[in-house]
C-alpha cells in the first residue's frame, strides 16, 4: 500500500482550504510590460549607484529596520513610531489585516478594487463586505457609508483605485474615517505620485486613519518589495507585534533613502507618465474607446466581448495589457499601464493594429 494512503496530510485552517490560489499572470514578460502598472522604464540612478556598492560583507548581517524607517518618517513629516516599512504594501496589507480582523468582523470593501485585499481577508476569521461601484466606476461613497456596521473593522480604500484609475475625495475619507470610529481605514496611496493628493498629513490626527504607500510604483522598485504602513503610534504598536522584524531585506533598505532623496527622478518620471496619458486618453477617444478618467499610471478601457482577443492579440504585437474582466463590474474591460511618451506610441501603434484585426478600427 502506497504510504500516502497510510498517512493522511495535516489539514490547514478551514478558512484556508477555502481559499483560491492567487497567481498574478506573470509568466514570460520580455515585452512592453503595460500588465502590472509597474515603472516601465528604471528606478533611479542613485539608487543603482548604491545598489552597486553594497558588499558581500553587508549581505552577511540581518538587516536593521529602524534606522531607515526614521528616514522615511521625516520624508513623511511623521515620527518613527506612526511608520513601519513592509515587504511591500502587500505584506503591509497582510500584517494589518491579521492585525485587526477578528471571527465576526468585517471588512468594507468598495469594488472593483486591488484584489489582494480579499485574498489577505479570506485567511482570517472575518467577513468581507464589498460595495459594487456604479457604472461610472467613481468612489461609491454613499452606499459605502450606509454599509458601516458595528462590526466593520477596516475599510480598505485604494486611493486612486485599480483598476478605475478613479479617486475617493480627501473629504470622503475623513468622513468615512468619522462614521466608523471602531474601524480602521486603510487609505492605500500606492498610485500617490500620479495623483499628487494625500491625506498623509492626517496620519496622527485621526485615531483610525492608516496609509499606505509602495515604492513599487513610481519609484521603479517593484522586485525590490518595498512598501511602508503609517498610522497613530498606537495603532502601529499592534502592526508592529505581528511584522517580521526582518521582512524587508537590506539591499531594500539600502536603496530607499537614494530613491527618496531624488525627488528630480520621481518628477521627471511622473511628469512623463502624466504627458503620455494624456496622449493615450486621445488616442482611446480617437478610436473611440470608452474609458474612465484616469488619476493613476495606468487607464481602463472598455474592449467588450473581445477582451480576450485583444489581449492576446496586443501580446502578439509586443504589448502586455491586463484583462480585468473578471472584476466585479469590469466585464470586458481591459488596464492598460502608462509609461513613457516613446512607449505608449508603440502601444498606441499595436492599439490601432489590433483594432483593426478585430474589425473595430473607427476614426482615428
Ligand atoms: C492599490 C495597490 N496597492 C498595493 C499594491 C501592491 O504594492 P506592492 O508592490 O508594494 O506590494 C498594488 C499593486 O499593484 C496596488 O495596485
Amino acid at each position: 500500500m502506497a504510504e500516502s494512503t497510510l498517512i493522511s496530510s495535516p489539514a490547514p485552517r478551514l478558512r484556508v482550504q477555502a481559499m483560491k490560489e492567487y497567481h498574478p499572470p506573470l509568466g514570460s514578460r520580455d515585452a512592453l510590460r503595460l500588465d502590472f502598472n509597474e515603472n516601465t522604464l528604471a528606478c533611479s540612478p542613485k539608487v543603482c549607484e548604491v545598489l552597486g556598492q553594497i558588499s558581500a560583507g553587508a549581505l552577511t548581517r540581518y538587516p536593521e529596520r529602524e534606522p531607515v524607517e526614521a528616514i522615511a518618517a521625516a520624508h513623511l513629516g511623521l515620527k518613527p513610531d506612526q511608520v513601519a516599512l513592509t515587504n511591500g504594501v502587500d505584506e503591509a496589507i497582510h500584517v494589518l489585516f491579521e492585525t485587526f480582523l477578528e471571527a465576526g468582523d468585517e471588512l468594507l470593501l468598495p469594488v472593483p478594487t486591488y484584489t489582494m485585499y480579499e485574498v489577505y481577508a479570506s485567511s482570517t476569521d472575518a467577513r468581507t463586505v464589498t460595495v459594487l461601484a456604479g457604472d461610472d466606476l467613481a468612489f461609491p461613497f454613499d452606499r459605502l457609508a450606509a454599509a458601516i456596521t458595528p462590526r466593520t473593522k477596516i475599510i480598505a480604500v485604494a486611493n486612486p483605485n485599480s483598476p478605475s484609475g478613479t479617486a475617493a475625495g480627501r473629504e470622503q475619507l475623513l468622513e468615512l474615517a468619522r462614521r466608523a470610529p471602531q474601524a480602521v481605514l486603510l487609505v492605500d496611496e500606492a498610485y500617490f505620485h500620479f495623483h499628487g493628493e494625500t491625506v498623509m498629513d492626517l496620519v496622527g490626527a485621526l485615531p483610525n486613519l492608516v496609509v499606505a504607500r509602495t515604492f513599487s510604483k513610481a519609484y521603479g522598485l517593484a522586485g525590490l518589495r518595498l512598501g511602508l504602513l503609517a498610522g497613530p503610534a498606537e495603532l502601529m504598536r499592534w502592526v508592529r507585534r505581528v511584522l517580521s522584524p526582518y521582512s524587508v531585506n537590506s539591499l531594500a533598505l539600502a536603496c530607499l533613502p537614494p530613491a527618496l532623496a531624488d525627488r528630480a527622478y520621481t518628477d521627471w518620471y511622473v511628469s512623463e507618465v502624466l504627458a503620455a496619458r494624456t496622449e493615450f486618453e486621445a488616442a482611446l477617444d480617437a478610436l473611440r474607446l470608452r474609458r474612465w478618467p484616469s488619476r493613476a499610471n495606468f487607464v481602463l478601457v472598455d474592449i467588450g466581448a473581445q477582451h480576450a482577443e485583444f489581449v492576446d492579440r496586443m501580446k502578439a504585437a509586443g504589448v502586455l495589457v491586463r484583462d480585468r474582466s473578471s472584476d466585479p463590474g469590469c466585464d470586458g474591460r481591459v488596464r492598460i499601464t502608462i509609461g513613457t511618451r516613446e512607449q505608449m506610441r508603440s502601444a498606441i501603434a499595436a492599439l490601432k493594429q489590433t483594432m483593426n484585426a478585430l474589425g473595430r478600427q473607427r476614426g482615428a
